[in-house]
């Protein structure tokens, strides 16, 4: 009979790499690791298993709908926008890996109760993005980002460890709730993409190291705000649209929601564009937990993210809810809408 250890260490593991693996063959990589991260990401990905099994349930559960409030941003919260801040909240408060919080939907930092080890991390989430489309099946996603802390070990986190710019963030992801959920990661180095099977209750990595196409044939944006904008992005617009001799009609999708346009934007290239308009001067997105955890993915999967003149990753943030105006994808598109933005 054949001697089973003969077959060796690389014969592939008949049960995929789950992301709990994927953390863990990290961690045995750095000898000065601690478990800390690891820690924090299992605690962020039960919350992502638990919003996903909320989103896949909205229409049954009561769930969907306004709550009657508006946020910090004027805008109405929606009861799983709600949900899903303090599902987050309550998965990764008690974990002793994080000192303070940031979220889109509490206007102050998020501090850690004191009952509780305080952390060596940040973290700062938009905890439902897109959440317009909840109430009709669309795709919706979760951004965060986690910072190491500024302020001393031990103590309470303050609004210093949060207004960090993107150049210093640990890790970064996200999560779409789509027509499967994944979660999508990187801690500088590659992403990593991976896919959740509801059956099992885990995530299984499915999209080892995704790279932008240096361009590609897609242009997003909400089109509907063009006489808003400066001419520079009109003309981009036009420009994109229109067959040439050397190109054809960029396709246009927009989905409204920037996980799911920037998701598409990382498999398959092109550009996706949130413009300053005549009533934002720094357009609708926010810094802190939209744009630079995304643009921190993007850039990680060899893609540009520009604010319109610098690298979204280098402006030093002042308020935790600034906005920023984002151009992010494929390099070769985001500088042909950078020429038409700064002519
Ligand atoms: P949120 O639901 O977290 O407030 O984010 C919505 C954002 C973003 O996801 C999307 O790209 C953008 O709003 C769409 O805005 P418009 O409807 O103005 O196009
Ligand atoms: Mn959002
Ligand atoms: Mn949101």
């Amino acid at each position: 009979m054949k001697n089973p250890t003969s077959i060796g260490p690389a014969q592939v593991s008949p049960i995929g790499t789950t992301l709990e693996r994927h953390l863990l063959d990290r961690q045995r990589r750095m000898p000065e690791a601690t478990g800390d991260f690891t820690g924090l990401f299992q605690q962020i990905s039960l919350a992502a298993k638990i919003i996903g099994s909320r989103v896949s349930k909205a229409g049954l559960s009561g769930i969907l709908g306004r709550t009657g409030t508006t946020n910090v941003q004027g805008e109405q919260v929606q009861k799983l926008d709600d949900f899903a801040n303090s599902t987050i909240v309550s998965t990764v408060e008690a974990g002793g890996h994080v000192c303070v919080m940031g979220s889109e939907e509490v206007e102050e930092p998020i501090q850690i109760p004191s009952q509780y080890p305080q952390g060596k991390y940040v973290l700062q989430f938009d905890p439902l993005d897109g959440s317009g489309n909840i109430d009709i099946n669309a795709s919706i996603g979760t951004i965060f980002s986690i910072h190491r802390r500024l302020t001393p070990d031990g103590e309470p986190g303050t609004l210093k460890d949060l207004l960090q710019p993107g150049i210093d963030i640990v890790a970064a992801g996200y999560v779409v709730y789509g027509s499967s959920n994944m979660l999508v990661y990187s801690t500088g180095d590659q992403v990593d993409g991976f896919t959740y099977d509801p059956g099992v209750g885990e995530f299984f990595l499915s999209h080892p190291n995704i790279k932008v196409p240096q361009r590609g044939g897609i242009y997003s944006i909400n089109e509907g705000n063009y006489h808003s904008w400066d001419k520079g992005i009109q003309s981009w617009v036009d420009w994109i649209k229109t067959p040439t001799q050397s190109k054809k009609a960029y396709r246009l999708r927009y989905i409204g929601a920037m996980v799911a346009d920037l998701h598409r934007t990382l498999l398959r290239g092109g550009v996706f564009v949130y413009p300053p308009d005549d009533k934002n001067a720094n357009g609708k997105l926010r810094l802190l937990y939209e744009a630079s955890p995304m643009a921190f993915l993007v850039e990680a999967a060899g893609g540009v993210a520009s604010d319109g003149k610098n690298r979204i990753l280098t402006i030093q943030p002042k308020e935790l809810h600034q906005r920023t105006p984002v151009f992010m994808g494929s390099p070769d598109d985001v500088a042909d809408v950078l020429r038409f933005a700064n002519a």
